[in-house]
């Protein structure tokens, strides 16, 4: 039986559009992309990808070589060539903690007005519970015929940094529909991906996402309770953990205490998520903890750095780590963003390194008065009185100690990732602290 070459449209340009976009026309798909911003769609048509994003500038290349992929600014192209239609478009935090949906409801009102034969719409972005409905509602409004559509929900669980990983081996997938037609046309779409899927109606795939990076969130902000018990009762939290992820039902990964989640998913997608609650009067304090937990990491990091050196004023401290987590330049609620802060409030002299991040930094933390960039992780130390690590770069574990000792005034490592062995540290001759660890008392 000859193949089904399946025609489809992305909406948004984004990280998650583009490696929709790329992981779909490589499956063999037809794919067009539709992106408004004229300097994105310029720079994604050449095949140069604006973000910093392991193999997706080479996937996004080979795709339009092999011409499989297109991009246009026209929601019109994409309509007229594609049956079904992935929403990609950002859902950032609004008012209150509020997912924001003014673009969402925008790709509706433009899909309405050029509507002209039955589509699927899917939405593929983190929404709210109910905004199927939102978006039915919002193109009922503006459809200027009478054409039939569908809405479907297929949430991304995609990580930074894994992205393209992630898009061909997920652990799952959820596909929230209303109807055979939408079961028929994603069967053939998905067909190739040989994870569990898990059918469902939107409203439950829609709240998936949430429950799942808010029991991720969970996990993180747990450990980093149990981080803090620790400090205090000369219990270590290394074995600790090691201890309950042995409990298979339990699992070791996602429960590394430290300065806390940052990123442009879990932080925002915790306060939408409390706002749900909130807006159905369902009880929500367990989320809330979670949030406050997290939200006093970067404090506890100017802590532990205190409690060495009282008086803070016009000392010199390296940072090394600007990115919320490796692989990737992004900075959204970076710890480093508070923590640097805080140390200049303080009036420190703050040496930064990233291997990635530090353009995006200088972008993000608007005014940089009293910070140098150093390309260098040792002259990033030169002359400081403590190194704090905000993120865990693999160069960073491989750091040769003595060297960096030789370059410091202090040698102070104040280590928000947990990445060094308290042994080998205290062999070079620092001072160590790092969350969990009852030496902090020092
Ligand atoms: C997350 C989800 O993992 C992904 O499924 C979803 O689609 C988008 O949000 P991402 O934001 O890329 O992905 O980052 P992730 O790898 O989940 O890490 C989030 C934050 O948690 C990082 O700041 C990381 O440093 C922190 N983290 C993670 C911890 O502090 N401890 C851990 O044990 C794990």
């Amino acid at each position: 039986m000859e193949k089904k070459i399946n025609k489809l449209g992305v909406i948004g340009a984004g990280p998650v559009g583009l490696v929709t976009s790329a992981g779909f026309a490589s499956l063999g798909n037809e794919v067009m992309c539709v992106e408004s911003n004229q300097e994105i769609l310029a720079s994604v048509s050449a095949g140069r990808v604006p973000i910093f994003e392991p193999e997706l500038e080479d996937l996004v290349t080979e795709c339009i070589q092999s011409k499989k992929l297109k991009f246009t600014d026209q929601t019109r192209d994409v309509i007229d060539f594609a049956e079904v239609i992935f929403i990609c478009v950002g859902t950032p935090e609004g008012e209150n903690g509020k997912a924001d949906l003014s673009q969402i409801d925008s790709v509706g009102v433009d899909i309405a007005k050029n509507l002209n034969s039955y589509k699927l719409l899917v939405e593929k972005s983190t929404v709210p519970i109910g905004t199927h409905t939102r978006l039915k509602n919002i193109m009922a409004l503006h459809l200027k015929n009478d054409v039939q559509f569908d809405m479907a929900c297929v949430p991304e669980f995609l990580r930074e940094g894994n992205a393209i990983n992630d898009f061909f081996n997920p652990d799952r997938v959820i596909l929230g529909i209303e109807s055979e037609n939408s079961r028929q046309l994603l069967s053939s779409i998905y067909k190739d991906f040989e994870c569990p899927k898990i059918w469902t109606n939107p409203a439950t795939a829609e709240l998936i996402k949430y429950a799942a990076n808010g029991f991720l969130a969970m996990k993180i902000s747990y450990a980093n309770m149990l981080a803090d018990i620790c400090e205090v009762t000369g219990a270590d939290v290394e074995p600790l953990i090691e201890g309950i992820g042995q409990d298979s039902r339990i699992g070791k990964s996602f429960i590394n205490p430290g300065v806390g989640y940052g990123g442009s998913c879990l932080p925002k997608d915790v306060s939408a998520f409390i706002d749900i609650f909130d807006q159905h009067k369902v009880n929500n304090g367990l989320l809330k903890e979670i949030e406050y937990i997290n939200r006093r990491r970067p404090e506890a990091i100017i802590t532990k750095l205190k409690s060495s050196i009282t008086d803070l004023r016009h000392k010199k401290v390296a940072i090394w780590g600007l990115a919320f987590k490796p692989n990737t330049d992004d900075v959204r609620n970076a710890p480093s963003l508070e923590v640097v802060r805080r140390l200049i409030d303080e009036q420190v002299s703050v040496n930064c390194h990233d291997p990635v991040a530090t353009d995006q930094f200088k972008r993000a933390f608007k005014e940089n008065i009293g910070i140098r960039f150093v390309d260098d992780m040792y002259n990033a130390a030169q002359d400081c009185h403590a190194l704090i690590i905000l993120t865990e770069w693999p160069e960073y574990s491989s750091t040769n100690l003595d060297q960096l000792k030789s370059k410091m005034a202090r040698p102070l490592i104040i280590d928000g990732r947990g990445i060094f062995q308290l042994d080998e540290v205290h062999r070079a001759g620092f001072e160590y602290k790092a969350f969990g660890l009852t030496t902090n008392k020092n």
